[in-house]
């Protein structure tokens, strides 16, 4: 998730950009830069890594005179991380910097090429200054082609832009992507994505509104809507607690990330489906060439994601698909063919084991694909190629929205396969891409859903274990589910396949053993029902979790009616993380920082 920060005013710009900067580090990036314009020049300096780096460039850079600067942290989803793919992007006098992603980039940029425009980058973002500057052009005004630009993009955007004919104006446009802007009574502008660049040098905030843009110069703030409509800034009182402000006002960051899942699968989706087609514009299709078994290798939550995918290739793309712990495959001397497509999946891309396992893949000369959350990491510079899943820094150490965009990536590239095999008819994947579009939605968390889950989680203190039951793609998530709850509360959890309790756990039931059951309306209802009544029937205790009222329960959250079993399982995915949570919290441990745990795993 990129940052954004801007200014306009009188006191030491590059300070004010950079410190802004450095606030929103805990955002995550891989490159960052500024761009000021004073005195009617612009100077400019982007760096690859941390912001040390970008400091390091402008030891020597004065700003002590009014200026308009824009700045930007950023995390790769278009383009490697190179000081050329850095923000600000420059044209032939004009500097922006952007966060989200422009979808129709790729026409602009085609129409923008052929009229002779030379691309610096691999960005997305680099077409709107070429396009402003092309505007500017044929307009009477910088606003008036600034208005035109913004009208010809589509996707998400907080867009800042500083150009020469107008060196005392910073342009604004948000469109999906957050971002604010706070006045002062000496009249400066600060702009940020999100609060804490601006606390300590503003009192009152505007959160511009989807389809918001417009300028600020030192006298004026004009917001126009999405309807081009003059509105009155909306100003706030601004928060004075930064880590609050970091949480977005959440009480932990895994918390925060848990409803933050809907804003970023939406931004994995984006660019990538069409209505009966699904893009992934960093892989080539001649990736499945030859290839007729699918390897997944992870740890951990990656490793529960992957087992989700194995039921989704299997069952749309026809793709024989096996999965594998990466801990125990590196040292079983497993047979390895070439007609293989070895996928590994990482949030961090450096766990060491499923980094050896990579290694194992390319040795054995397999074609590799990594699923990761971090360009450039050690896995993605290794792999033949890689899916980034856009879910922005994660920091809570028990993963959320990692799981969350893995399953999303896994789910389109199991369409994007059956497509390339003809194994679905387009009108099958044309629904199942309306239903993709359908997760942020399902994903969202209500007040009243997360009070429910706090109350009930009171009973769940104790014990002596906890089962997490579900049939096909539900066991993985049953998995995931006690795994969530291990990390964070410290008590003993099993997931387990609902059809095999039978075969052995069931001893264990009694009104101490807590069974979480997964029971969706759209897949295997009645074989779930009757495995759940089984232990009802030796008096375990039981929540079950279910669109369909079910009176064997001690305790029942009831999901909503979705079309698909997909929609179900991401609804109920963030019951599971929410009820580990908020047991953790009553039982006091450190949410974000479990004991004993590391965010990434760089050791056996
Ligand atoms: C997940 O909640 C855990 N923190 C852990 O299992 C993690 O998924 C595992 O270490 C793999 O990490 P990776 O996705 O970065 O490779």
């Amino acid at each position: 998730m990129c940052g954004i920060v801007g200014y306009l005013g009188e006191k030491d710009t590059k300070e004010i950009l950079l410190s802004g900067l450095k606030e929103l580090e805990y955002r995550g990036y891989d490159s960052a830069g500024i761009a000021v314009l004073q005195d009617g020049n612009f100077n400019s300096y982007k760096a690859v890594g941390k912001l040390v780096n970008l400091e390091e460039k402008t030891k020597d850079f004065v700003t002590d005179k009014f200026a308009a600067g824009i700045g930007h942290t950023r995390w790769a989803t278009h383009g490697k991380p190179t000081e050329l793919n850095a923000h600000p992007h420059v044209g032939q006098s004009s500097y922006v910097v952007h966060n989200g992603i422009i979808e129709n980039y790729a026409t602009l940029k085609k129409e923008l090429t052929s009229e002779g425009v030379k691309f610096l980058s691999q960005t997305d973002t680099e077409v709107i200054v070429h396009q402003f500057e092309k505007n500017l052009k044929k307009s009477d005004s910088a606003f008036e082609a600034f208005t035109k630009t913004v009208s010809e993009l589509e996707g998400a955007y907080a867009i800042l832009l500083v150009t020469k004919s107008e060196d005392k104006t910073i342009f604004f446009a948000k469109n999906g992507s957050p971002m604010l802007v706070g006045i002062n009574e000496e009249n400066e502008k600060y702009f940020a994505s999100s609060d804490t660049p601006l606390i300590g040098r503003c009192s009152d905030v505007n959160y511009f509104e989807d389809g918001d843009y417009g300028f600020v110069t030192k006298n004026q703030l004009a917001i126009f809507n999405k309807k081009n409509a003059k509105v009155e800034p909306k100003f706030t009182k601004l928060s004075t607690n930064k880590l609050s402000a970091q949480k977005d006002g959440h009480r932990f960051f895994m918390e925060k990330e848990i409803y933050e899942q809907s804003t970023v699968i939406s931004d994995t989706l984006l660019g990538r489906l069409r209505d009966s087609q699904v893009l992934f514009d960093e892989i080539e299709s001649s990736l499945f060439d030859g290839i007729n078994e699918i390897k997944l290798c992870a740890c951990g939550t990656s490793y529960h994601s992957a087992l989700s995918a194995s039921y989704m290739f299997e069952r749309y793309a026809k793709i024989k698909t096996s999965v594998e712990v990466a801990s125990e495959f590196r040292y079983r001397e497993p047979v390895m063919t070439q007609d293989t497509l070895f996928v590994v999946i990482s949030q961090s891309g450096e766990t060491a084991d499923t980094l050896e396992t990579l290694k194992m893949a390319k040795r054995n000369n397999l074609k590799t694909l990594v699923i990761c959350n971090v360009d450039n990491s050690s896995m993605v510079r290794l792999a033949d190629a890689s899916i980034l899943t856009r879910a922005g820094v994660e920091k809570g150490v028990a993963s959320t929205k990692a799981f969350a965009t893995q399953v999303t990536v896994f789910w389109m590239l199991s369409l994007y396969v059956a497509k390339l095999k003809n194994s679905l008819a387009d009108a099958e994947i044309a629904r199942q891409i309306k239903l993709l579009r359908q997760v942020p939605a399902s994903v969202k968390v209500t007040d009243d859903r997360h009070e429910r889950i706090k109350r009930l989680s009171k009973r769940y203190l104790h014990g002596h274990g906890f089962f997490f039951i579900g049939r096909d793609v539900f066991f993985p998530l049953a998995l995931e589910g006690a795994l969530k709850l291990k990390e964070i509360s410290y008590l003993h959890a099993e997931g387990y396949p609902s059809g095999e309790m039978k075969h052995g756990p069931i001893a264990l039931a009694d009104p101490e053993l807590f069974t979480i059951a997964l029971l969706p309306q759209h897949l295997l209802y009645e074989k779930a029902k009757s495995n759940v009544e089984e232990l009802s029937a030796r008096d375990s205790t039981i929540c079950v979790i279910s669109p369909i009222v079910f009176d064997k329960a001690d305790d029942f959250i009831q999901t909503g009616n979705h079309e698909d079993y997909m929609l179900e399982f991401f609804e109920m995915m963030v019951v599971v993380q929410l009820l580990s949570l908020e047991i953790s919290v009553r039982l006091g441990n450190d949410v974000d920082m479990p004991r004993n745990l590391a965010k990434s795993v760089t050791v056996e």
